[in-house]
């Protein structure tokens, strides 16, 4: 089945409800196609606490302190420039969200409250209780749904972009003009794969973080647009950077995703102790517990190594619980819920992997090296983030980058055409899979090799270990995905693959100790700045 649309966006989370808006209000002569693979609200989006990063109260903060807190988090790998735009233009897309009927809270005075995160200097975070990404989604699933010219499929699951590959054409990543026609589309509904012909396409896919068993990231983060971006020979850059975040709540009997405790729980005065009270963090960092994250997890990864835990603990029993129970309401009810009441126990917390700070390369305005496909937010590498990202920054990227790409959209859309030569997708030769369990044990095993080897900690013998069983799974799954009709599991975990491979690889490539690549062979920073293209 073929559908036709001028623009497609992959993926329902900030980037691609913000700029789905945005593009509807400028141009509403344009038919926008939204396709998520499962319900439009299911994303890492909806699960973020903390809040959005900007400078707001001018008398006490401005862009330059942000701008600098965001290079010293990124171990300067970041780009100046991308930091700089970013951080100038977050106020004006904040305020865009507010006038769009999102809640931010607020002080007594009327003023928004602005909490505190690791690696802030100042007090920048707007948020909604603990839960502002279940705000933000909330009101842009409002605003998208108000729009006649934009259609939404849920349960869509995109499969591979289309290019001049599926014409017949050999494709190389030195290949001059490689092109995006709209992508091939798996309907989970009736499990016929369509074929979604546009003339631009939008990626907002988000993050990889099922790669690791442990993992505070929704069950659809599972790398799918960088993976389809690399197998298009689209370039991809920085993969290495994995963010660990260092206070997911350690529950033995939790299954993947684990719940986060915020960042802001620290940045209200919460304190990172062992279980007989003593307190570590300033062994690491002057900034104690609200150092950026990457110092905290490998302090934490460190201290559990040296006392041979599997967590350690955040005390918050000093703070008022009224106070505590007003800006943490969900997570102080997930704690009652497994029998800890943070205002008489400590909160056993261990690292889980959070964030990919690399991905799918774009420029300023989101366009990647295919031409007429654009990307936003943590399914790309913008230079925002650099080798660490600073909390709180995720959010702002998506609604900078949605815009950026809608500005620049609107330039070009009049001169492409659909192009009406492309095939359908191509089912013939293949079955069912007869056992699942060749799909799920290697799902398991990936997941428990990237923790092992290609977590927190690296050295060289753990990154080849890791990429020498990377490769088996790889043929194992390819010669299933070669003879099996599709099912989203084999082709996400066909994605995890790829993806396991490209951190492992960059990882691999990358000589220094910077930001969240730390390989204790490699214990040094380089004295210069370069990024992992792959
Ligand atoms: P997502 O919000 O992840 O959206 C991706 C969308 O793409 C989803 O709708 C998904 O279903 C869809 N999709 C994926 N693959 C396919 C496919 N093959 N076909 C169709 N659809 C697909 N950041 C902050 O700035 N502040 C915070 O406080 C914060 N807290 C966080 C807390 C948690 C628990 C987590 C997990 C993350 C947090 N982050 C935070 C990070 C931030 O939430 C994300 O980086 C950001 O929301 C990513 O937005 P996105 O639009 O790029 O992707
Ligand atoms: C958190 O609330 O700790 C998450 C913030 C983030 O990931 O930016």
């Amino acid at each position: 089945m073929k559908r036709t649309t001028d623009i497609l966006v992959i993926g329902s989370g900030v980037a691609g409800l913000t700029f789905a808006a945005k593009m509807a209000t400028k141009r509403p002569d344009l038919k926008i196609t939204i396709v998520t693979k499962n319900n439009i609200e299911e994303s890492n989006t909806k699960y973020a606490q903390g809040g959005i990063a900007t400078v707001w109260n001018l008398d006490k903060d401005n862009y330059e302190k942000h701008i600098e807190d965001t290079m010293d988090a990124g171990d300067e790998l970041n780009n100046r420039e991308i930091v700089e735009m970013v951080i100038s233009e977050g106020p004006k897309r904040v305020r865009e969200l507010i006038e769009w009927g999102t809640r931010f809270d607020k002080e007594t005075n009327g003023d928004y409250e602005l909490g505190r995160e690791g690696g802030h200097s100042e007090n920048r975070v707007l948020h909604y209780k603990d839960i502002t990404g279940w705000e933000v989604e909330r009101a842009l699933i409002d605003r998208v749904k108000s729009f006649d010219n934009i259609e939404i499929f849920e349960n869509y699951f995109a499969l591979e972009l289309i290019t001049q590959h599926h014409l017949g054409k050999v494709i190389m990543k030195i290949t001059p003009g490689i092109e995006c026609y709209g992508a091939y589309v798996l309907n989970r509904n009736n499990f016929v794969t369509e074929t979604i012909l546009a003339k631009v396409t939008v990626l907002a896919t988000g993050g990889a973080g099922q790669l690791y068993r442990v993992t505070t990231n929704p069950k659809v983060a599972t790398g799918d647009g960088i993976a389809m971006v690399y197998r298009a020979k689209g370039r991809i850059a920085n993969m290495e950077f994995v963010q660990f975040h260092p206070t997911a709540l350690f529950d033995p009997k939790e299954e993947s995703p684990n719940f986060l405790i915020s960042e802001a729980v620290r940045g209200h005065g919460g304190i990172l102790k062992h279980k007989d009270g003593e307190e570590f963090m300033h062994k690491y960092d002057k900034r104690g517990s609200l150092a950026p994250r990457d110092i905290v997890a490998r302090a934490i990864d460190k201290e559990m190594k040296i006392k041979g835990t599997d967590n350690v603990y955040l005390d918050v029993r000093h703070i008022e619980k009224e106070d505590f129970i007003k800006h943490f309401p969900n997570i102080y009810e997930k704690c009652l819920s497994i029998g800890i009441d943070p205002m008489k126990d400590m909160i056993p917390v261990a690292p889980a992997c959070h964030y990919f700070c690399g991905g799918v390369v774009v420029d300023k305005d989101g366009k990647s090296s295919i031409k007429n496909l654009y990307a936003g937010g943590e399914v790309t590498y913008s230079g925002l983030h650099g080798a660490n990202r600073l909390a709180s920054n995720s959010l702002l990227e998506g609604l900078v980058y949605a815009h950026n790409i809608h500005l620049d959209i609107d330039k070009v859309i009049d001169n492409i055409s659909i192009n009406n030569d492309v095939p359908e997708w191509d089912t013939t030769g293949t079955s069912e899979p007869e056992e699942m369990i060749l799909i799920t044990q290697s799902l398991k095993e990936i997941r428990d090799v990237m923790g092992s080897y290609v977590g927190i900690v690296r050295n060289n013998i753990r990154l080849q270990r890791a990429m020498n069983r990377i490769l088996l799974y790889y043929r194992e799954t390819e010669d299933l995905y070669k003879t099996s009709i599709l099912s989203q599991q084999l082709c996400e975990l066909r994605n995890l693959i790829t993806i396991g491979y490209l951190v492992t690889k960059s990882s691999q490539l990358r000589h220094e100790s910077r930001g969240l690549n730390f390989n204790t062979d490699y214990p040094d920073r380089l004295p210069y700045n370069e990024l992992t293209l792959i």
